[in-house]
């Protein structure tokens, strides 16, 4: 039987899923080098140890490694593209590691049979702010008939119904003047934040180390954001996604850009679109995206400080033009 309980963040449900996998103090819980740093937030919060596998440009874990034996592993569903669970599990030393997924970037995509990812381990957790426009947004989904039944279900939180920030409801507003009018406000705004940010000697991006190790404070999701999920139109949100990504497809093949994902497969509601900056024509790909309004360029996030990434690893260049509006 499948449940769902909803979260601020993605990181309050990987806690959850981390005490329903039985992560406790001393376990130890495996993920990808390659993932943003706040996700140690919620390891920490359990007392585990993290432990890094590698992954390959493909962004699939590599096959080169026997995985450790382990309480739990996170297996991504990097930018809504099915992480291959039949490859990890065959690299899984230990085969009682808890699988759970981090569809955070992948609500509204499925793997080749039509499954929705998130719900293809026992533990899944999904990030749906990534995917519509939310103040936060994200949820754990579980299949009791694959847990112990000595495990208990985290209780549900009530939503939190405090008025929004004015910052946020001025990003709203121009995201839905962007939207109706075909412009580009929000980008053009965020671009002189970043330039103010180095004028003043800041770094262009906020750099919150401390995210590595603290939670987010609301545990609870914004009323409003449940009620923007509940009026998505779902189908529309997954074509526009799809033509979006294929229109990226063919500017990126114009100027030799290349991407660790090349296949849409048929049940792929894709995040955005990556790319590996550095490749082909990289600055006119670039221009030539934000003049057809496809979406916003981002960078990955912030590594985990013990990253073991390599240095020249083509992932450290993935950038991303972000389909969020
Ligand atoms: C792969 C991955 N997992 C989990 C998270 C955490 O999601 P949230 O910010 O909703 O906690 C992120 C955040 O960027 C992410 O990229």
């Amino acid at each position: 039987m499948t449940h769902r309980l909803f979260y601020a963040y993605a990181r309050h449900a990987f806690v959850a899923a981390l005490r329903m996998a039985r992560v406790t103090t001393g376990s130890t819980v495996l993920l990808p080098h390659f993932i943003c740093r706040d996700v140690l937030a919620s390891i920490a919060a359990v007392g585990a140890t993290p432990m890094f596998y590698d992954i390959d440009d493909d962004l699939q874990v590599s096959q080169n490694t026997m995985l450790p034996a382990a309480t739990a592993m996170l297996a991504v569903n990097y930018f809504g593209f099915p992480a291959d669970l039949a490859r990890l599990r065959r690299q899984l030393s230990d085969s009682a590691t808890m699988i759970i997924e981090d569809n955070a970037h992948g609500w509204l995509s499925a793997d080749e049979h039509g499954v929705p990812l998130g719900t293809r381990t026992a533990l899944g957790i999904t990030s749906f702010r990534k995917t519509i426009r939310s103040i936060d947004g994200a949820f754990l989904d579980w299949n009791s008939d694959q847990l112990s039944s000595e495990i208990a279900s985290p209780i549900a939180l009530s939503t939190r119904t405090e008025s929004l920030p004015l910052s946020y409801r001025v990003r709203t507003l121009v995201s839905s003047i962007d939207q109706r009018l075909s412009l580009q406000l929000m980008g053009i705004a965020r671009t002189n934040v970043r330039r103010l940010r180095r004028l003043t000697g800041a770094a262009s991006i906020d750099e919150r180390a401390q995210e590595e190790w603290q939670l987010p404070e609301h545990e609870a999701v914004h009323q409003s954001s449940l009620e923007r999920f509940q009026r998505t139109d779902l189908l529309a949100e997954v074509v526009r996604r799809r033509n979006t990504f294929e229109t990226c497809q063919t500017l990126a093949q114009r100027f030799n850009i290349q991407t660790p994902t090349t296949q849409l497969a048929p049940h792929v509601s894709p995040q955005g679109f990556p790319f590996f900056a550095g490749s082909g024509e990289t600055d006119a790909f670039r221009a030539a995206i934000t003049q057809s309004k496809l979406g916003e360029v981002v960078g990955w996030p912030s590594l985990p400080s013990a990253t073991m990434l390599g240095i020249s690893s083509k992932l450290r260049t993935i950038q991303l033009v972000n389909f969020l509006r």
